[in-house]
C-alpha cells in the first residue's frame, strides 16, 4: 500500500462570508490568536506525517506563499536585535515541509480546485485539508484518518457529529457502523435538511483520497451554485467504491463562518496560560 506523503490544501476561494475582512487578504491568513489559520492546518498535516504540501492558490493569495517562505529582511533584523526565539519560530515555518503551488485560474468550486492539483499529486493516494476548517485534537485528526487508511487502503473522510439543525450546512454520511469511531460510507448526501439527513455525521474538511477521484472530477459536472463540488464527485465515487468515515476525536471549528471563528478565538485564547486568567475575568464581567 502506498504511503500518504502529499496533502492538497485548496485556498483559492473568494471568502465571501468574511467580507470585508477578506477583500484584500486571504481568509486563510486570519489569525487565531497569533497564528494564521493556514499554519494550524499545515502543522496538523505535518504532524500527521505529510512531507509535501500542495497549495491550490490564486492571484489574491500571495500572502500565503510569503508566509511559508523565508523572510530574509525580517530574519536579518531579528538577528541584529538578538530576538533568537522569534527568529527560530520564523525559520521553522518555512522548514516544516516541501511547499508547492498551483494556480486555480477561477474559483470554480472545491472539486475543481482539487482537480487542479492532479499534476502535482500524480498517481498516489493523498490527503486534502480545507484551509479554514480547524480541528483541535490531541492526536491530529488527519493522523487518526491515515491510521484508518493504513488498515483498509480505502478513501477515508473525516467526520464529526453535528446538531440536526446543522445538517443542511454539510455533506452528510449514510453510515454502516464498523466500530466506535468508524463507519463504512453507504452514500454521501450534500447539505440535506434534518428530515432528509441519513445521519448527523458531517464531513468536515479532511479527506484521504485515492487518484480515482480525479477521473470523476475530470468530467467537470457542475453542482450547487454552478460549482464543481467535491461532495458530488464523492457521491459518484461511493456508488462504485467502498470507503470509510472516521469520526475523529477532536473539536471542529468552521472558521469560514464568523461566529465559529469567534468561538475558536475564545477557546484557543483560554488555552493559553498567559491569557487564561485575565480573559476569563473579562468574559465574566461583560
Ligand atoms: P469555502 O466555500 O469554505 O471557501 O471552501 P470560500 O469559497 O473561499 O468561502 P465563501 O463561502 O465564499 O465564504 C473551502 C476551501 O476551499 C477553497 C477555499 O479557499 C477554502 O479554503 N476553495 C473553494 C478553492 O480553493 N477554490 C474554489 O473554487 C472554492
Amino acid at each position: 500500500m502506498k504511503r500518504i506523503r502529499k496533502a492538497v490544501i485548496p485556498v483559492a476561494g473568494l471568502g465571501t462570508r468574511f467580507l470585508p475582512a477578506t477583500k484584500a487578504q486571504p481568509k486563510e491568513m486570519l489569525p487565531l490568536v497569533d497564528k494564521p489559520l493556514i499554519q494550524y492546518i499545515v502543522e496538523e498535516a505535518v504532524a500527521s506525517g505529510i512531507e509535501e504540501i500542495i497549495f491550490v492558490t490564486s492571484s489574491t493569495k500571495r500572502a500565503i506563499e510569503d508566509h511559508f517562505d523565508r523572510a530574509f529582511e525580517l530574519e536579518y533584523r531579528l538577528r541584529q536585535k538578538g530576538k533568537k526565539s522569534e527568529l527560530d519560530q520564523l525559520q521553522q515555518i518555512s522548514n516544516m515541509a516541501k511547499f508547492c503551488y498551483v494556480r486555480q485560474k477561477s474559483p470554480k468550486g472545491l472539486g475543481h480546485a482539487i482537480y487542479t492539483a492532479q499534476p502535482l499529486v500524480g498517481d498516489e493516494p493523498f490527503a486534502v485539508l480545507l484551509g479554514d476548517d480547524i480541528i483541535d485534537a490531541k492526536i491530529p485528526a488527519l493522523k487518526q484518518m491515515i491510521a484508518v487508511y493504513q488498515k483498509y487502503g480505502q478513501v477515508v473522510l473525516g467526520c464529526t457529529k453535528v446538531a440536526k439543525s446543522e445538517t443542511h450546512k454539510y455533506g452528510i454520511i449514510d453510515p454502516l457502523p464498523v466500530s466506535d469511531r468508524l463507519v463504512k460510507v453507504k452514500r454521501i448526501v450534500e447539505k440535506p435538511r434534518a428530515a432528509q439527513a441519513p445521519s448527523q455525521l458531517a464531513v468536515t474538511g479532511r479527506y484521504v483520497l485515492t487518484p480515482e477521484i480525479f477521473k470523476i472530477l475530470a468530467k467537470g459536472r457542475k453542482g450547487a451554485g454552478g460549482e464543481i463540488q467535491l461532495t458530488d464527485a464523492l457521491a459518484v465515487y461511493f456508488k462504485n467504491h467502498p470507503g470509510y468515515a472516521c469520526v475523529y476525536q477532536g473539536d471542529y471549528y468552521d472558521c469560514g463562518s464568523k461566529l465559529e471563528f469567534i468561538k475558536a478565538i475564545v477557546r484557543f485564547s483560554l488555552k493559553r496560560p498567559e491569557f487564561k486568567k485575565e480573559l476569563k475575568k473579562y468574559l465574566k464581567n461583560i
